[in-house]
């Protein structure tokens, strides 16, 4: 049986997809949690209980936070902090055009309630920050009676929720041990393998751990073209491979190649984390030239099916996001494999699950520039040379071939996510071409 926590005064600063999450799952646990934004219309939205972000199970727990009065919001982050025990900074730490993490937002968020925390109270990394950053935050805080503990999150989108309460691990980062136990006690109740280490080695964990599922992942992209040119099935092949305990069946699927907003992020930050300590990170390099490989190779399938050229090809895409039950557009491959064949000449027609009414909402207007975004999946391959299945939504596995065939100027799917049944497709005369699939 897990201990229920005593319940903590808890500020969360940043009402993000990391800083939401923390709030409304330590509320859930029992704590008393202030979550804070500076975009006072968001902590208007969320005080009235409205759920910003695509996330399974977040709404109800943030109608069960406020229901409980164990959750509320505000932009005040001094008078949030001050008011708590703990306070975890959960602002973005977004990439910076030489590749390294933009950390501006850490020490801004420090040296503002600095003045203000308690004596002895913690302050707590939870936004990926690189290796030393508690440093940074120490510095920033000016102070020497309060702790400083990095306690890094792997939350995936999507499933952000069950990952917070269900967690592989908790990691918690920190110079003195009764400050990390402290922490750790705020998990109490959810019953995770706990583990404790300095603060270096915590913020080296996470991107680790990003870098590693990168790596998985480009080698079974790279293993997906090996499989094309030797006339392997990769759906086989991972099924061969995975069955080996060591390796496992999970971060095996081949794909367009990986995006979101950590993993080019971390990757790109922790090659040149390694670079300013005097090591050249070779092998992680070649993992992120794999990737950007992938988004050429897809396209340049997309233009072989269709014969050589796309140029005034209309083309229909399902899926925009950069993977499936989430509505998060950052660095998504679906958007990559499409401006390539955008700049080839391709009009494309796109339907995203996230958008069913075809309507795109203004803060991603952006991002699909130039894509012509409908509400129907069927109306999105009208007169269209190709389909390409670039994200992996459930509701593709179910499409009606007939009617697929019926609108498509010709038959031809590239599947970049081995989701659909070729050897249905091939009987209905589809041309079909999936990923380390020939
Ligand atoms: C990731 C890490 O999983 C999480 O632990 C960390 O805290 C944040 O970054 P997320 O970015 O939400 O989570 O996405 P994830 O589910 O890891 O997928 C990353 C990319 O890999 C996506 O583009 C996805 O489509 C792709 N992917 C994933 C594959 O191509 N094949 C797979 O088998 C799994």
């Amino acid at each position: 049986m897990t201990p229920t926590p005593v319940s903590k005064k808890v500020c969360v600063i940043g009402s993000g997809y990391v800083g939401l999450t923390t709030a409304v799952c330590f509320a859930h646990l029992g704590h008393d949690v202030t979550c804070t934004d500076i975009d006072a219309d968001r902590v208007a939205r969320l005080s009235a209980g409205e759920c910003p972000i695509l996330e399974h199970g977040l709404p109800e727990l943030l109608a069960e936070g406020l229901a409980s009065g164990r959750l509320d919001f505000s932009t005040d982050n001094a008078a949030a902090a001050a008011a708590a025990e703990f306070t975890y900074l959960c602002v973005p730490t977004p990439q910076g055009d030489d590749g390294s993490a933009d950390l501006s937002y850490i020490p801004a968020a420090a040296t503002e309630i600095g003045p203000h925390v308690e004596a002895r109270s913690v302050v707590v990394n939870k936004s990926t920050v690189p290796v030393g950053s508690t440093l940074v935050v120490e510095r920033a805080l000016g102070r020497s009676d309060v702790f400083v503990v990095s306690n890094p999150e792997f939350l995936r989108e999507g499933t952000a929720v069950h990952d917070f309460l269900h967690p592989d691990r908790v990691v918690v980062g920190a110079a003195d041990r009764s400050a990390a136990m402290r922490v750790a006690e705020l998990y109490d109740g959810i019953g995770a393998t706990l583990i404790i280490t300095d603060p270096p080695s915590a913020e080296t964990i996470k991107y680790a751990a990003n870098a590693f599922l990168a790596t998985k992942l480009s080698f079974v992209n790279a293993v997906a073209a090996v499989c094309e040119a030797v006339g392997a099935d990769m759906n086989d092949v991972v099924v061969g491979i995975g069955s080996d305990r060591r390796i496992g069946h999970e971060f095996l699927k081949p794909g367009p190649g990986w995006g979101g907003s950590c993993f080019p992020k971390d990757s790109r930050a922790l090659v040149r984390i390694a670079e300013d300590a005097g090591y050249k990170f070779d092998l992680l390099e070649g993992v992120i030239a794999v990737n950007l490989e992938q988004f050429d190779r897809v396209a340049a399938r997309a233009v072989e099916m269709v014969g050589g050229s796309v140029a005034g090809a209309t083309l229909a895409v399902w899926g925009l996001t950069f993977k499936a039950r989430t509505d998060d557009l950052r660095d998504s491959p679906s958007l990559e494999v499409i401006a390539r064949l955008r700049a080839a000449g391709a009009h494309v027609r796109a339907y995203d699950p996230s958008m069913p009414d075809g309507v795109v909402p203004g803060s991603k207007a952006a991002a699909l520039d130039g894509i012509e975004v409908v509400a129907d999946p069927y109306d999105a391959c009208d007169g269209a040379a190709l389909l390409l299945v670039l994200t992996e939504w459930d509701e593709f596995r179910w499409l009606d071939i007939d009617a697929l065939g019926d609108r498509l100027a010709e038959r031809r799917i590239l599947d970049g996510r081995n989701l659909l049944d070729r050897e249905a497709l091939v009987r209905e005369g589809f041309a079909y071409r999936g990923i380390g699939r020939s």
